[in-house]
């Protein structure tokens, strides 16, 4: 099951999404997760694990690396093997693999411009190692560019993570456009908006809630399903990100990651049905 936490509109909660669904999936549901970093912030990296840890990795085992950037700069003639850039157990959680990001990701389009074949590159090498998890959960950045086409033809599912106090009515009918047309020109990615999860939600502030009631208008209209479970905006989320850890793991039994365990209940029973 490989599912891309994908939006085109930055900050709303999609990279503490991934690390916390799959923190819990690993933690309370004994499955074993892949988290993959798609985009060039590195903010999923770095919330599991420190800059010491990552420059042991960075010049030759990262998504960058898996893509098939740096040919020509290292020893790497031969086809990259994915398994090299899994860090295995990432932040001392036992069945939590990672494949840590890079900045130099930004220049994929242009390093791999006019190469055949470049937006499977990922699912060629996924081949080689996705047998071993339950989960594969893909983070992407705000845009719909070479990376995020490549998370997105291997993908099964989509989940939109939405702060309701941006534009989601404008943003969501442009991002369900957006996949369509990818959809139509790569005949091989079959992948499907499992739903949108509102993040970030301050639930004492009326404009929220009258935004989450448009949205869930606007996504009936797209037949986008909205999870029940609302994450709400707390500091003891945004804090455990500075210390490269989980929320799960930093702040337990808080209202933030006690929201995120019922997502991941939620999210369960929707992939039984
Ligand atoms: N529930 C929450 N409560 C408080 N702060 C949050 C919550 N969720 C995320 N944040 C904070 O909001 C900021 C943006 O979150 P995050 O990085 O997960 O968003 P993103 O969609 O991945 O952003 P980008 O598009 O830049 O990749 C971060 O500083 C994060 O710690
Ligand atoms: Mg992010």
């Amino acid at each position: 099951m490989v599912i891309s936490f994908i939006n085109m509109k930055g900050g709303v909660g999609k990279t503490t999404t991934v690390v916390e669904v799959a923190t819990i999936l690993v933690k309370e549901h004994k499955k074993s997760v892949l988290i993959i970093d798609m985009d060039p912030q590195t903010n999923a990296t770095f919330s599991l694990m420190g800059i010491k840890e990552w420059e042991k990795i960075k010049d030759n085992a990262t998504i960058a690396d898996v893509l098939g950037m740096n040919k020509g700069f290292s020893s790497r003639d031969k086809e990259y093997d994915i398994n090299n850039a899994i860090v295995e157990n990432v932040c001392n959680i036992e069945g939590l693999d990672l494949i840590p990001s890079h900045i130099e990701l930004t220049f994929l389009d242009l390093d791999l411009s006019g190469q055949a074949g470049r937006e499977i590159i990922l699912q060629n090498q996924l081949k080689k190692c996705a047998k071993k998890y339950d989960f594969i959960l893909i983070d992407c950045p705000p845009n719909l560019t070479l990376a995020p086409q490549n998370a997105l033809i291997v993908s099964n599912y989509i989940i939109v993570p939405v702060v309701p106090e941006f534009f989601p009515s404008i943003g969501l009918p442009l991002l369900v456009n957006r996949i369509e047309q990818l959809k139509k020109r790569l005949p091989n990615c079959n992948v499907e908006i499992l739903g949108v999860v509102f993040t970030k939600v301050k639930r004492t502030t009326n404009n929220h809630i009258e935004r989450m009631d448009s949205v869930r208008r606007t996504c009936e209209e797209l037949k986008i399903e909205t999870f029940q479970t609302v994450i709400p905006e707390t500091v003891k989320i945004s804090e455990a990100a500075t210390r490269n850890k989980p929320a799960y793991i930093v702040n337990p039994g808080t209202d933030g990651v006690n929201s995120y365990m019922n997502l991941v209940n939620e999210l369960l029973l929707l992939l039984e049905d």
